[in-house]
């Protein structure tokens, strides 16, 4: 690798600290970035030896694998630089650029517009000769069609759509990874994946995780914006998008936006039977009692945001019409369990009477643990011709396995130039389109309340066809 330089702008703040620089120090430990430079940039008046304590200090309580002799490598590394964002202050950052940079913008999403173009005025969107600039930026994108729009602008100002790398975090798991190397590598997968063997398809992301300290942010985007509009519908576009013609970041993510294109839009008059929103209410995991969303700290009593929210997506293309795409994600829910289950259709044909035919699902699961899941039906052995229910299971972790944290993926993606685990703002921009009648819908009225600590408002079970039921959540992951 040549020398590289990533600049951190919000180099003092939360996301730095958390999930930053631990994967940085990792790549760094694991010998993969030794040639990177990183410039934390940031309002604090500090000095590098200031900087340097309060990473020590982060890398101590976050960092995965925290050894004193990695950390001495480690901080030879680092920089910082302290001013306004003003293209004038940014100037400052000159000389410690490289001719490959980056520009991280670890800030709070009403900055980003702002730091864009300051950067641009301070002519560092402008590569050099021999070298690259770009700019990496993470959800959220707007809170609306027109906020998106309106930073899409102040972005272009000054850096190219090529330039700049938008982060879903989602697309850094093994998962969602291996949702396109599974569908895309076997044989039998793609002549079955489509809407005459397959059912339905649920994509499930539940977390048991209230509000926590978020309550000012999340109080104004509630689940819809929070996790459908970005990772969910990720998910959704890897789960349904046709096969590449040519392995290429952009063909991918032209074949991911023909998808969210070919959605049966929502129009305010479907909207009940498209979306669920529900609140929870006070309740408990297990012996933990739980409060309600409106007694949580910073949230007002009367608030109405969210807290989760179910989508009925339509497919009007020839491989989907006919299989509807249930996505749903809710805070305090009876478990942590995430997956995209697929579910296929019923066999045709007689079977002996001791044999129910087959439940097929296959399920890529994200947590409790990543693992594949596909559940069939095979012979019960013994004398007589009866049948079983069996799930056949491949995990990803193995003993010679590395993992790697979204971050440590994406952040190697960044370096390396390589986008097909980045977002085009058109995928961005169809994705507010498909929801806009929904978040307006959902303005006034009040959410479905749930327990904390349940499967979710009941009125959830109005999205999906007769026959459907939401697998349920408890069952399937941990608390
Ligand atoms: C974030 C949301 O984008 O994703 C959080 O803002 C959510 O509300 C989180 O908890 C879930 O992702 P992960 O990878 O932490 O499970």
């Amino acid at each position: 690798m040549t020398a590289t330089t990533l600049v951190i702008l919000g180099a003092s703040g939360d996301l730095t600290q958390r999930l930053l620089m631990p994967a940085l120090y990792r790549l760094h430990a694991l010998g993969l970035t030794r040639d990177l430079r990183i410039v934390g940039y940031a309002k604090e008046p500090w000095s590098r030896a200031r900087f340097e304590q309060h990473i020590h200090k982060a890398l101590q309580s976050f960092a995965q694998d925290f050894k004193p002799a990695q950390w001495n490598r480690f901080r030879r590394q680092i920089d910082y630089v302290g001013g306004e964002l003003t293209a004038d202050d940014l100037r400052a950052l000159k000389d410690s650029l490289s001719p490959a940079t980056l520009f991280y913008l670890a800030l709070p999403p009403p900055l980003f517009g702002t730091a864009a173009e300051a950067l641009g005025e301070a002519g560092f969107a402008k590569a050099p000769r021999n070298g690259w600039r770009r700019l990496i930026v993470e959800k959220p994108f707007g809170t609306d069609l027109a906020s998106a729009e309106a930073l899409r602008q102040a972005m272009h100002a000054h850096w190219e759509e090529e330039q700049i790398l938008r982060i879903d975090h989602f697309l850094g798991k093994e998962t969602t990874q291996n949702l396109m190397v599974f569908r895309f590598a076997n044989r039998f997968i793609e002549p079955i994946w489509n809407a005459q063997h397959i059912e339905q398809v649920q994509i499930t992301y539940a977390e048991t995780l209230g509000v926590e300290k978020r309550a000012a942010y999340y109080d104004h985007s509630g689940a819809l914006r929070d996790m459908l509009q970005n990772h969910l519908m990720q998910l959704f576009s890897l789960t349904a998008m046709a096969p590449l013609g040519e392995w290429d970041a952009e063909v991918l993510r032209n074949h991911k936006v023909e998808v969210l294109r070919s959605v049966v839009p929502i129009t305010a008059a479907t909207v009940n039977a498209h979306a669920v929103r529900g609140q929870y209410r006070a309740g408990h995991l297990g012996r933990k009692k739980l409060i309600g969303y409106r007694s949580e700290p910073g949230i007002p009593r009367r608030s109405n945001t969210e807290t989760f929210a179910a989508l009925r997506f339509e497919v009007d293309n020839w491989r989907w019409r006919g299989v509807p795409f249930y996505l749903r994600s809710g805070k305090r829910l009876a478990s942590n369990y995430s997956e995209i289950a697929v579910q296929f259709r019923e066999v045709p044909g007689a079977l002996p009477k001791a044999i129910k035919a087959g439940n097929n699902w296959m399920i890529f699961r994200i947590r409790p643990t990543e693992q594949m899941d596909l559940m069939v039906t095979a012979k019960q052995p013994g004398l007589e011709l009866s049948g079983r229910p069996l799930v056949l299971t491949a995990p990803y972790a193995t003993p010679d396995h590395r993992e790697f944290s979204a971050y440590e993926q994406l952040l190697m993606d960044a370096i390396e130039g390589d986008r097909t685990h980045f977002l085009r703002f058109d995928e961005v921009e169809w994705a507010w389109r498909l929801l806009t009648p929904v978040l307006e819908a959902w303005q006034s009225g009040t959410p479905d309340f749930y327990a904390a600590g349940s499967e979710g408002p009941s009125t959830q079970k109005r999205l999906l066809d007769p026959g459907h039921v939401w697998r349920p959540i408890a069952d399937n992951g941990d608390a």
